[in-house]
């Protein structure tokens, strides 16, 4: 069975991918997943304000910087918190692309325009073979407009491609007012792909105590389903890659997200559950269903889902939903 994929330019032995994640911080457990057949890495993210803290010790002001915003700074892990400090990520990329044969995709996380997005070309220089820039944030300025967020996004995306040679994915989060054109732009803007999505760590509260309560909770397959909708809706208008995250706990999960337009197929809470193995049981299956299928290829099955054929997606998921709300009776 051919299961390479074409995803940002680069040929993937399968469209399995290791979301970003802590599994690239050490080297035998990259091997591990590479032994176990993944088609490529996503190490976890450097992020924007991590290099921001670095830059502003390198200039030794931190102490200036945070008494001018002692709240805001105090939030954040201190600069020695972070995994993966910036000169340490950028060895441990070295040292992986050293190591694997499979492509390795850093990772780099934030959303305003500035000079962390520098650390696209020290990316590309470690060996990077793509980037996935992480756009993540959660709007609460009540006077920031969504044009106006929208244009700081699509700055910092040509910032990061301009200054690479190598493809750049973006992964977004699925609370835009218009997630599909906004997939159009970040292609305009120069992304060879999209990542659909981010996850959202909701924070709960704690009644005894009156605190709120953060806690990373693992996804299962019911996640799944908001990115099929927006693969399916998307995957007829984007000419780059599209990439499903969030919610593939299966072969079958697979199976869906290439049937909905996805090029590859990003894995962390089943691998974080079940250990690399599940990787060849996942590639296995995927096999198994394609051959059962009468298929010799993922070309033929991907986006065969979606919405192209559909001459009105918007009456179609409103047809939808109301056949929905109307299927009960009490
Ligand atoms: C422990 C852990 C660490 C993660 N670290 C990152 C990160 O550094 N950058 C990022 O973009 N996503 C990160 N993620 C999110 C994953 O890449 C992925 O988008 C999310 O877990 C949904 O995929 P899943 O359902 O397969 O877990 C992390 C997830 C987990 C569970």
């Amino acid at each position: 069975m051919n299961l390479t994929t074409d995803y940002l330019g680069l040929k993937l032995r399968n469209p399995l991918v290791i979301g970003a994640s802590p599994f690239c911080d050490n080297t035998y457990v990259a091997h591990q997943l590479e032994d176990a057949g993944v088609g490529a890495v996503v190490m976890r993210s450097l992020f924007e304000e991590q290099i921001d803290a670095e830059q502003r010790a390198l200039v030794h002001h931190v102490e200036m910087a945070a008494e001018s915003n002692p709240e805001g700074t105090s939030y954040f892990p201190a600069f020695a918190e972070y995994q993966l400090g910036p000169d340490q990520y950028l060895r441990q990329l070295a040292h992986l692309k050293a190591s694997l044969s499979i492509p390795v995709i850093a990772s780099l996380n934030g959303s305003r325009p500035g000079g962390w997005t520098d650390y696209a070309r020290r990316f590309e220089s470690s060996g990077a073979d793509a980037i996935e820039l992480n756009l993540y944030q959660l709007v609460t300025d009540p006077t920031r407009a969504a044009d106006d967020i929208e244009a700081d996004m699509l700055e910092t995306v040509r910032s990061v491609v301009g200054s690479v040679k190598i493809p750049v994915a973006v992964k977004l989060s699925p609370f835009h007012t218009s997630t599909a054109q906004f997939a159009l732009e970040l292609e305009h803007a120069g992304a060879k792909g999209v990542v659909l999505f981010n996850r959202f760590y909701q924070p709960d509260f704690n009644l005894e105590d009156l605190e709120v309560q953060s806690q990373l909770r693992l996804s299962d397959s019911s996640e799944l389903l908001l990115r099929l909708r927006w693969l399916a809706i998307i995957s007829p208008h984007l000419r780059g890659s599209l990439a499903a995250s969030g919610g593939v706990h299966s072969a079958q999960d697979v199976v869906k997200a290439i049937l909905a337009g996805a090029h590859a197929v990003q894995l962390v809470s089943l691998v974080l559950k079940h250990g690399p193995q599940i990787l060849t049981v996942t590639l296995q299956g995927l096999t198994a269903w394609l051959t059962e299928h009468g298929y010799e290829n993922l070309d033929q099955v991907r986006g065969a889902m979606n919405l192209r054929r559909c001459p009105d997606a918007a009456a179609f998921e409103r047809a939808n939903y109301i056949k929905i709300l109307q299927s009960w009776r009490v």
